[in-house]
């Protein structure tokens, strides 16, 4: 018999509790929804709704239904959500005094309640394994980042870089997913708990106390808006969806190095999978995945928007539909950095292409005439008619020599010839975020500093 039997002659239909149950998702929850139970059963014996014996019948209680839940025990689907269901056998192992924990609140409050605290604690678990992998990005950057590779823009080479400053690249971007993260976290972080089923209650409850009790940094402050928002969520979501963006960019690179085209690294075996007809093979296959579930991400997120769009104040039953989108999106997104820290921390490097004379040393020569009081676009220009040349010869860069330069300008001497050397080009790059090791030493270091 639902809680809510009393108006009604007989009950909702067998497909109508299939289809509207909750319980199935919310089971996830069960340990938020007894820690919220306990808190507002504490609050109620604090302001002397409830007497302390109450309180510790209640509470001892909730203890007994998170050990059978913990043990294994399933409620039945004829309990709509996980409220229903712990209050139902709280009521089954305490008697009638089970019905006191609810006054003063809702399903409403608590659903968003268990959502919140279910979310702040993944969302500092997703923070933590992204910071590992930042840490791997880093230790791999000092460690292995001196190997030059070509940098790419369009997918053409374009100048030389080290493989540090390419690995920092994503160091940064998986930082501000990080404080993305922890922006989202700041407001999950307020209770709803005591706001009923939207407008309050009679009772003089304490909804500062209870906020205190679950570590919420304070009570939502509008009854309304506490059973009703669920921006949080969409907020979330979108810091997993776009953390999936970051992940996928990374992922596919991973795919395109390990190519025997690119060969810049090799995946470990833990991190990689075979063909069952090509014996030959060794797929990328962790990335790959990675690379779709970016589609599931980003899906979650249309779909709880989408949910959400135009529902009316207050609570609608529309908003259970939250918690399968929600949980998939955070639990894939936790997966996804595991996954890659794997791949990054454990990947071979194999080194990237010799670029002596490489066409993606241009740029260093129009520098080099640049530095000589040549205006840029005239030493551009100039630069692109020895590409030409060279190309239409099949040499490198380097094979003009000085006479040859000069022919194109007369600034060029022996010094420009130094200025072909890939390393050194990558070096000369010290502006502030450059390529330059040194540059690359500084982002390690501030890197660490917010690992620390
Ligand atoms: N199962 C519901 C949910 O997940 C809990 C709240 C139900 N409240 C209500 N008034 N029917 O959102």
């Amino acid at each position: 018999m639902a809680l809510w039997s009393g108006r009604f002659e007989g009950g909702p239909a067998e497909e109508m509790q299939v289809f509207s149950e909750s319980l199935s998702t919310d089971l996830l929850m069960w340990e938020e929804d007894i820690a919220g139970s306990v808190a507002h059963a504490t609050m109620l014996g604090e302001v002397g709704l409830i007497s302390s014996e109450e309180v510790t019948t209640i509470v001892s209680g909730l203890e007994a239904v998170a050990a059978e839940l913990r043990g294994g025990w399933v409620p039945g689907v004829d309990q709509e959500d996980i409220h229903m269901a712990v209050e139902g056998r709280l009521h089954a192992l305490i008697g009638p005094v089970a019905g006191k924990l609810h006054t003063a609140r809702s399903r409403n409050d608590q659903v968003a309640l268990d959502v919140r605290l279910w979310l702040r604690t993944r969302l500092d678990q997703l923070d933590g394994e992204l910071a590992a992998l930042i840490g791997a990005l880093t230790d791999r950057a000092e460690a292995d980042g001196r190997t030059l590779i070509p940098g790419y823009t369009h997918l053409q080479r374009g100048q030389p870089i080290w493989l540090g400053h390419h690995l920092l690249a994503y160091a940064w971007a998986l930082s501000r997913d990080r404080e993305r993260i922890s922006d989202a976290r700041g407001r999950v972080n307020r209770c709803p708990l005591g706001a009923a089923a939207m407008a309050g209650t009679p009772h003089p409850i304490d909804r500062v106390r209870t906020a205190e009790l679950l570590d919420f940094s304070g009570p939502l402050e509008n009854a309304m808006d506490a059973v009703s928002s669920r921006d949080h969520v969409l907020e979330a979501t979108s810091a997993a969806a776009i953390l999936g963006i970051t992940l996928s960019r990374m992922a596919e690179e991973l795919v395109i190095w390990s190519t025997r085209e690119f060969n810049y690294i090799r995946l470990s075996e833990a991190w990689s999978t075979g063909s069952s007809i090509m014996p030959q093979k060794r797929n990328p296959d962790a990335a790959e995945i990675v690379r779709g579930k970016t589609g599931r991400l980003t899906g979650a997120l249309v779909n709880l928007m989408t949910m959400m769009k135009g529902l009316p104040m207050a609570y609608n039953r529309d908003m259970q539909e939250d918690r399968p989108p929600l949980f998939d999106a955070i639990h894939t997104a936790i997966a996804c950095v595991r996954v890659m820290t794997g791949c990054i921390s454990s990947m071979e490097i194999r080194g990237g292409p010799d670029l002596t004379g490489d066409p993606l040393l241009a740029t260093e020569l129009a520098d080099f005439l640049a530095g000589r009081g040549v205006p840029f676009r005239d030493a551009h220009h100039v630069v692109g008619r020895i590409v030409r040349a060279c190309e239409e010869r099949g040499i490198g860069l380097d094979g003009l020599g000085v006479a040859g330069l000069q022919e194109f300008h007369p600034q060029f001497d022996e010094e420009a010839l130094v200025w072909l050397d890939p390393e050194a080009a990558a070096d000369r790059r010290t502006s502030r975020g450059g390529t330059a090791w040194s540059e690359v030493t500084r982002q390690i270091g501030l890197l660490r500093q917010t690992l620390s």
